[in-house]
């Protein structure tokens, strides 16, 4: 059992209305963690992948708020494939995974709740460095 087995979609409030639907979320209720940022990711060209590194402290819920994509998470040893493709549930993602978002539709919207301020150096970029840093974890779980 790691951080993997952890990343799970959380299915949101939803009021269905014939004036349109309504979902919301409220930290530490919906989701985890107390919301430090928010940031969107919108416009993303086709065959185009965002993400493709992990974090250290962050922990985030990612949303399609509109249009649909592929989360996909990775502990180094197993991937798991996340599609997001409605507004009313997320995907929610611990620390110390990869992560890259693929596959966006057309006018896709990620929306990403952060539970940190954004800070460059929690995150790894570099998948090597990625395999070492789950290879000191691992050991230190032992
Ligand atoms: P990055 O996290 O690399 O994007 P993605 O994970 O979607 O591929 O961020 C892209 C750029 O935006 C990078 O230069 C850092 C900057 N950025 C901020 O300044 N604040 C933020 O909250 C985020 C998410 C990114």
């Amino acid at each position: 059992m790691n951080q993997l087995t952890e990343t799970k979609i959380i299915t949101l409030p939803k009021f269905e209305d014939t004036r349109g639907n309504l979902s919301f979320i409220e930290e530490e209720r919906h989701i985890p963690f107390k919301i430090e940022r928010t940031y969107w990711i919108y416009d993303v060209p086709g065959g185009q992948m965002r993400g493709g590194h992990a974090f250290k402290e962050q922990r985030e819920f990612i949303i399609a708020l509109s249009g649909s994509f592929d989360v996909v998470v990775d502990d180094g040893t197993h991937k798991q494939l996340f599609s997001l493709n409605r507004s009313y549930y997320g995907l929610y993602i611990p620390c110390g995974l990869w992560r890259q978002m693929e596959n966006f539709s057309t006018n896709s919207l990620a929306f990403v709740l952060s539970s940190t301020k954004f800070v460059e150096s929690d995150y790894i970029r570099d998948y090597e460095k990625f395999l070492k840093y789950r290879e000191e974890y691992e050991k230190q779980r032992i």
